[in-house]
């Protein structure tokens, strides 16, 4: 709509680009800069991206198998069999990254390439030399890699005994990562153990969305939460213990939360939504056990319901010490808010874990809505959780490591480049009251898989030619957005955007 530079096309495009902004704008305070050495970058994770889903003796995953399986299940009957391609074509996303001039990538790495069954003895060295060869051309254009070990794509075989629900995995995950350790570590710096477990442990084994599609809401969820958070804190002593001393990279855990915005002053229920969700993860590694509000409750109503103990399950002794300082920094994936007030007559299924936190929650309706249904830009909901773990977790160092707006895959796309000034400066507001934030991660470098959405959700700074056999990426409105955000180490205002709509940055591939 904005390529036109006749004046009239001008003037049409500076009357849409104000109307956009009005809708998720955010007052700045103080400085428009980001701190010297503040690190701008991207995010993907494997089975999203990567494709090659058979490909040099990876195995199969719980998503490769979901989507043979139940393609019903996924907008299209979509698959990452194929997706952006990344395995074979990390080169064309290695060019984007320089492109856009990002500080770090951070990318998942996936568990059956590397282990096909899952285990020790099935370790794959093509898994690891693709891996490595990501590593090092990353390193060698000056891009800091970020890793995540888990992102969704559990192999198979860990799921046909019971996945996240059989404690075998808190082993079956420390050996995984100890390999990791040890082939990437000397290059690796900053690790993610897992992505946002509170995100798959429900859509997997409460609400049936996920594999292995579990429907014991308010049980397995909470049994899937206590055993991969026993995981990380496991890995995270091999790591202090055997590699510290020589790697010193330093290691986190992907928290996803929506903020909790008070509704008529309610901010009892806003604490009460935070603590059971960002709470549920960082309260154990910050201070130690489940949040006491989480405990009590949730045995008062296991109790109420005739059962003999809590459903949540008890996190003491031997574990609570490990769990308690297993992170180095606090990775944040944050993207959108809901309004919050107690909930007067509960309707939700009993039991749940919708039922335990007793809220309601509702969105404005004046709020931008992206092309993700879930999805609003409410870019003081950032500013809101950035305090809170400011003020609840002692100022630890965050980096956020998620951030995005989704839509239907326009490259004019103003909503995202609205939605990504918004809450950078969210990030700046934040840091200008005292928040120690080192780094910012927008997802997604490429559109790509967007699990049950499968295509129809694009997050990606580039699109991709999903009908090509060569995957050829092109560079969104956006992606020159943040290029220069990057490269100014600044928030970009409206007149550089229309610099943007004379196509400096654009290039075609
Ligand atoms: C996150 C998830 C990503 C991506 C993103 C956009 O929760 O970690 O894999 O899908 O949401 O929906």
């Amino acid at each position: 709509m904005c390529s036109s530079f006749l004046f009239i096309g001008i003037l049409v495009c500076v009357f849409s680009i104000s109307q956009t902004l009005n809708t998720c704008d955010l007052p700045a305070r103080g400085s428009p800069y980001f701190p010297k050495n503040f690190s701008f970058g991207v995010a993907t994770s494997a089975y999203q991206v990567e494709g090659g889903w058979n490909s040099d003796g990876k195995g199969p995953s719980i998503w490769d198998d979901f989507t043979h399986n139940y393609p019903h299940m996924i907008k299209n009957g979509a698959t990452g069999d194929v997706s952006a391609d990344s395995y074979h074509r990390f080169d064309m996303d290695l060019a984007a990254l320089k492109e856009l001039n990002v500080s770090h990538y951070r990318f998942s790495i996936s568990w059956p390439r590397i282990f096909p069954n899952g285990d020790i003895s099935s370790r794959n060295q093509m898994g690891i030399d693709y891996y490595n060869d990501v590593i090092d051309k990353l390193l060698a254009n000056g891009i800091e890699p970020m890793v995540t070990m888990f992102h969704y794509d559990l192999p198979s075989e860990i799921q046909k005994i019971g996945g996240f629900a059989n404690p075998l995995l808190i082993p079956k995950f420390v050996m995984y990562a100890t390999e990791l350790f040890e082939d990437f570590g000397d290059r690796v710096k900053i690790w993610m153990t897992f992505n946002e477990p509170l995100v798959f442990c429900k859509a997997s084994y409460a609400e049936a969305r996920y594999p292995p599609l579990v429907d014991v809401p308010g049980v397995a969820d909470y049994l899937c939460v206590d055993h991969t958070i026993k995981a990380h804190a496991a890995a995270y002593k091999v790591y202090k213990s055997r590699f510290y001393e020589k790697q010193r990279g330093k290691i986190g855990m992907a928290l996803d939360s929506y903020f909790f915005l008070p509704k008529l002053n309610e901010t009892e229920a806003s604490h009460r939504a935070l603590q059971f969700n960002i709470g549920f993860l960082a309260h154990p590694i910050f201070h130690g056990g489940y949040p006491e509000i989480m405990v009590k409750d949730i045995e008062t109503n296991s109790l109420n319901e005739g059962r003999i103990a809590s459903r949540l399950p008890r996190l003491e002794g031997y574990w609570k010490e490990i769990v308690k300082g297993s992170a180095d920094f606090f990775a944040l994936n944050h993207y959108t808010s809901r309004l919050i007030k107690r909930s007067v007559d509960p309707t939700f299924m009993n039991p749940s874990f919708e039922r335990d936190t007793d809220v309601d929650e509702t969105v404005d309706p004046t709020w931008l809505n992206g092309g993700a249904p879930w999805l609003y830009c409410v870019p003081e909901g950032l500013e809101g959780m950035l305090k809170f773990i400011r003020e609840e977790y002692n100022n630890i160092e965050v980096i956020i490591t998620e951030n995005g707006w989704g839509d239907s895959g326009e490259l004019e796309d103003d909503n995202r480049i609205q939605y990504l000034k918004s809450y950078l400066q969210a990030v700046l507001n934040a840091i200008h009251d005292g928040s120690h934030i080192t780094g910012y991660t927008y997802w997604s470098l490429v559109d790509n898989f967007e699990w049950a959405n499968g295509y129809t959700a694009r997050f990606g700074l580039y699109a991709v030619d999903m009908n090509s056999p060569k995957r050829e990426r092109t560079p969104k409105k956006s992606a020159g957005y943040y290029n220069q955000v990057i490269k100014s180490n600044k928030i970009v205002n409206e007149v550089d955007m229309y610099r943007l709509m004379k196509n400096q940055f654009v290039t075609k591939r």
